[in-house]
């Protein structure tokens, strides 16, 4: 009996539809010849579910996500639906999708490619290989907010001129169970996990340094390392190669991954992962937008979404060959030359080839 899995594909907007079907005609094939059935299950969100039902997250869209094994997601958002208000706008769908599927953890691997280190603005960025785990629901930007007016009255004074708060907040329960995630891959990994925080000033940080020693013990072949969210912003540019997995709160992941997907030189390269509960279905993206600029160009690199393809069956199907052979196409593909328009500028080089979604899309299925 051939396994069977089902995956939600939301398209979105843009460059959406054309990487995502990329990734999918990838998977099909890495599967072809394995004990393997994908059903794919196709659903609206973003821009494109405004424009047909007037919402940006119907909820045929979160059931049926709800219902499928993994859900892959291209990209929402575009200049078509930028003056409408934040809470009705396409990129509202991300939040509803992830707090819908209850998804905890972004998963965000970082790796420079041996032939596109030209493309990374470091200089010598070495062997770079690592992954960002960051708190995807909690923290500062779920937690109580407000403006105190002129005039109200506080427990210590009548407030002069506005006052605006936001408060991070977290319990031990979310801190330990990203934790967990993290500690978990580095045993598959080269076994360190950084801990980035800012406990020297943060409660908040300081649970998270205590519960991560805490953890350790239950890893001992895990080396736990503890820096301050500015130092550790430094050391991603001086010693990014020193990194196995890094874990950190919801506001510090943001900023950092998007520090880190820039030292891998193109933001078409790469994917990543959200996860909740096990047995819940994970989402996987790559971490660009939609790139309205060039969508419907044949120009959009589709190796973020393929390579998040690899990540679904891997985290959530534990299918490590067939991850493993993907990302193996994809490197052969590179190493062939092949590259799409965001990676050609760099390292002007006689032995690259520009091409277009589609070729580099059957040049990754041909190299499976
Ligand atoms: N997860 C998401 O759905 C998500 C994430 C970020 C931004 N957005 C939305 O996407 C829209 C555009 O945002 P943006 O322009 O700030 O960011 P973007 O990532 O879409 O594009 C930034 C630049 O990178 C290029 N680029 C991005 N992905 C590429 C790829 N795969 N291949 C080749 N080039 C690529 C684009 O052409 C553009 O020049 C906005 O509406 C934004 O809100 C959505």
């Amino acid at each position: 009996m051939p396994k069977k899995y089902n995956i939600a594909v939301i398209p979105g907007d843009g460059i959406g539809p054309e990487i995502t079907s990329a990734a999918i005609e990838v998977l099909e094939a890495a599967v072809a010849k394995k004990e393997i059935e994908i059903f794919t299950k196709e659903l609206k969100a973003g821009g494109a579910a405004i424009d047909l039902y007037g919402i940006p997250l119907p909820q045929e869209t979160i059931a049926a996500a709800k219902d499928s094994d993994a859900v892959l997601l291209g990209a929402v958002g575009g200049p078509k639906w930028d003056d409408m208000e934040p809470e009705v706008r396409p990129e509202r769908a991300l939040l509803g999708l992830r707090s819908g599927l209850g998804l905890y953890a972004n998963i965000r691997p970082v790796k420079v490619y041996d032939q596109l280190k030209d493309a990374s603005p470091l200089k010598n960025p070495g062997n770079i290989d690592f992954i960002i785990v960051r708190e995807l629901t909690g923290g500062i930007y779920f937690g109580k907010n407000g403006v105190y007016q002129s005039g109200d009255r506080l427990p210590d004074g009548t407030v002069k001129g506005k006052i605006a708060f936001d408060t991070e907040s977290y319990s031990e329960g979310e801190i330990n169970r990203i934790l967990k995630i993290a500690f978990e891959l580095a045993m598959k990994r080269r076994r360190k996990v950084t801990l980035v925080d800012k406990a020297n000033v943060l409660t908040t940080s300081r649970m998270w340094r205590t519960l991560a020693s805490q953890m350790s013990f239950d890893f001992p072949e895990v080396e736990l390392e503890c820096l301050y969210i500015d130092n550790a912003a430094m050391q991603l540019i001086s010693r990014p190669s020193s990194f196995d997995v890094i874990v950190t709160s919801n506001l510090f992941g943001d900023i950092l991954s998007d520090e880190a997907g820039q030292i891998a030189g193109s933001i078409g390269m790469l994917p990543s992962a959200s996860i909740g509960t096990p047995g819940t279905p994970g989402l996987f993206e790559p971490i660009h937008g939609s790139a309205p600029d060039i969508a419907g160009q044949n120009k959009a690199n589709p190796l973020g979404a393929i390579l998040s393809a690899a990540m679904m069956m891997r985290i959530m199907f534990n299918e490590e060959e067939i991850a493993s052979d993907i990302e193996e196409a994809v490197r052969k593909t590179l190493e062939s030359g092949l590259r799409t328009s965001d990676i050609t500028f760099i390292g002007e080089n006689n032995n690259v080839t520009l091409v277009g979604t589609t070729e580099i899309t059957k040049a990754v299925i041909e190299n499976l």
